[in-house]
């Protein structure tokens, strides 16, 4: 809360106050604050997500356990919702059984979306196939309970076009490239395929070399604009290299950043991305 320095005390100001009443909605789309990065003081980083008005928050998995994990955290926060899955890295750790566990979690109240899953030509945690097989388990498992899915390229675009334009043959696809870093094309594709693209802090770093990601951001369509945090990841500018973990009230810096580059007010981004990630995990 802002305050005003009188004689040295802090007193809390009556714009502070307004602030808070007047706090806009956003959705956090995606933060791994399951991860035990968030252990020591996770009711505190909820506790700061809400004061900064994000209304939910999805708890995105990246192996079984974790998605227990985010399960029991969606349980017993009420903003918190799970999505349920192995991230592409950490399929070749994966236990026997553990796809099964993902198989039964998905069907559980709480859980609102398959993820996080896709391709990583990035890191060489994975054999590429066996991301492959992983990916196309999660499409496949996504159809029946109707889930979205939790999308995550790294490098690997031309790969994940050519299995998303499989799927979206055989059905319509619903779910969301999170932190996207493709090109425009890519993001062209993915809104054609029927998927909405989302934006972490990436898209707020001054570097030359994320301007093309911002006007990549700056031409999503309205209706398929997603925000996010990936925390503990990402952290967005201008606390990059301020703080060393990322967490879910961060996002009101992702969305002030695309406003700005997008030409809209902020209230229209935060209402649009909210009514957008709505719609898509609690619809
Ligand atoms: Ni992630």
């Amino acid at each position: 809360m802002p305050t005003n320095r009188i004689r040295g005390h802090q007193y809390p100001t009556t714009s502070g106050l307004a602030q808070l009443i007047s706090a806009l909605p956003y959705i956090d789309t995606h933060a791994h604050i399951e991860l035990e990065e968030f252990d020591a003081d996770r009711d505190a980083v909820v506790a700061r997500a809400r004061h900064a008005g994000v209304e939910a928050v999805l708890c995105v998995a990246v192996s079984a356990d974790s998605s227990r994990a985010a399960i029991a955290l969606a349980e017993r926060y009420p903003e918190i919702h799970a999505a349920v899955g192995i991230q592409p890295n950490c399929c070749a750790e994966a236990a026997q059984g553990d796809w099964e566990r993902i198989v039964a979690m998905a069907d559980h109240r709480r859980v609102v979306a398959l993820g996080e899953t896709g391709l990583d030509r990035y890191w060489d945690f994975t054999p590429l196939e066996v991301q492959r097989d992983y990916f196309d388990r999660h499409l496949r498992l996504a159809r029946q309970p109707g889930l979205p899915v939790v999308i995550h390229c790294r490098e690997a675009e031309a790969d994940l076009m050519a299995m998303l334009r499989e799927a979206a043959a055989r059905e319509p696809l619903r779910g969301v490239v999170h932190a996207f870093s493709g090109d425009a094309a890519t993001a062209a594709e993915c809104v054609e395929l029927g998927l909405h693209v989302s934006f972490a802090g990436m898209v707020t770093y001054r570097n030359k070399k994320f301007r093309r990601l911002r006007d990549v951001a700056g031409a999503i369509p309205a209706d398929r604009l997603l925000i996010e945090t990936d925390s503990p990841y990402l952290v967005p500018h201008p606390l990059r290299g301020k703080q060393k973990r990322n967490e879910p009230a961060n996002v009101t810096l992702v969305a002030e950043c695309l406003a700005e580059l997008r030409g809209v007010s902020v209230e229209e981004l935060s209402e649009q991305t909210t009514a957008n990630a709505r719609r898509l995990f609690f619809g």
